[in-house]
């Protein structure tokens, strides 16, 4: 079969690999589309110990075609979103079968925009941030595939105010698009919110970005760490602050949920999966590369040069 590889001299290239055989408790997808998304930069820029040569891509929208020992046969024709540590830019992949989600009726450029991200920001406003009717939401990154996301799930979970911050102008019309009340520019946080507190901010940046978000915080405010876009540098909290007002720093790690959990990751992920059959929420898939042109959509995404979700054309 045809996939990209990614060499040790940090180049991608398309060779002929042998096809994966789904092992026990797995199933073997016929691949269609495959979503770009933050992860396949920073295996690109090797922020992950992964051995290489590497079949990169993350997330894979395709049929089954195969299913190994202890997977029910009926799911053999079953259309699917695969959540997957690697091996998604490949004609095949395989991929447990509890994180093959069911993706009926939803055409597959969609399935594969819905990705990591979509079971993220519905598990960062709904199962980590508790985002109830009438909180207040600050989600920075607000443009990008998870803010894009999260918008509209905090939207649907009844927040009165969620405010987006994003990297310039251009972006602040785009994020409206997605159930903010108001977008920043990033040179205008904090400054612009003025006294402003929150109920749930969603960080994934890291860094100065982290120690100011922190400091919005309502009493009994969430922070919820999940990336560091910024920055890797650590931030040090005082647990005895957070006490005095009531508030939480929770952290979310969808990869490790995934190896850990992944039956409730894989709960989250249908929920998801529902908001968007329903149409409550939208999955904004703004381009589509050919499998020769990889390299191209991960530099486009390290480069800030997106928005919306980047999908490869596989199948
Ligand atoms: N923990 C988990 O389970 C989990 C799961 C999925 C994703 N993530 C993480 O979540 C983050 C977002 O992922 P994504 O898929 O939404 O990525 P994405 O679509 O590439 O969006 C990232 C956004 O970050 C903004 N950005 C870039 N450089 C920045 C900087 N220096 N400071 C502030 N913002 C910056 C860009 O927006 P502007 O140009 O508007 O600034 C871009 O839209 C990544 O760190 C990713 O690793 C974590």
């Amino acid at each position: 079969m045809r996939a990209v590889v990614l060499g040790v001299d940090d180049t991608f290239t398309i060779s002929e690999i042998p096809e994966p055989v789904a092992g026990p408790g797995e199933v073997a997808i016929r691949v269609a589309f495959a979503g770009v998304q933050y992860g396949d930069v920073l295996v690109r820029n090797a922020h992950f110990p992964i051995p290489r040569p590497f079949v990169p891509g993350f997330e894979a929208a395709g049929v089954i075609v195969a299913v190994g020992e202890g997977v029910d046969r009926a799911r053999i024709g079953e259309q699917v979103v695969a959540l997957v540590g690697g091996g998604a830019y490949a004609e095949v992949v395989t991929a447990p079968a509890a994180l093959a989600i069911n993706a009926t009726g939803v055409d597959p450029r969609t399935a594969a925009g819905f990705g990591w991200a979509t079971p993220t920001a519905y598990d960062l406003i709904n199962s980590v941030g508790r985002v109830r009717r009438g909180d207040s939401v600050l989600i920075h990154a607000a443009a990008g595939g998870v803010g894009s996301l999260a918008g509209q799930f905090a939207a649907a979970a009844g927040a009165e105010r969620i405010v987006g911050v994003v990297g310039n102008p251009g972006r602040v019309r785009y994020a409206r698009g997605f159930g903010y009340h108001e977008v920043l520019t990033r040179d205008r946080f904090p400054d612009a919110l003025g006294e402003e507190l929150f109920d749930v901010v969603l960080d994934p940046i890291g860094g100065a970005t982290r120690l100011e978000s922190l400091a919005r915080l309502a009493p009994h405010g969430r922070i919820l760490v999940y990336g560091n876009i910024a920055t890797f540098d650590p931030v040090t909290v005082s647990a005895n602050d957070l006490l005095m007002n009531g508030q939480s720093l929770l952290t979310y790690n969808s990869d490790l949920a995934a190896r850990t959990h992944p039956y409730r990751l894989a709960e989250s992920a249908a929920r998801a999966m529902a908001a968007v059959t329903d149409g409550s929420v939208r999955i904004d898939v703004t381009a589509e590369y050919a499998l020769a042109d990889v390299e191209t959509a991960i530099a486009s995404l390290a480069d800030g040069a997106t928005h919306g979700k980047s999908i490869v054309r596989i199948g």
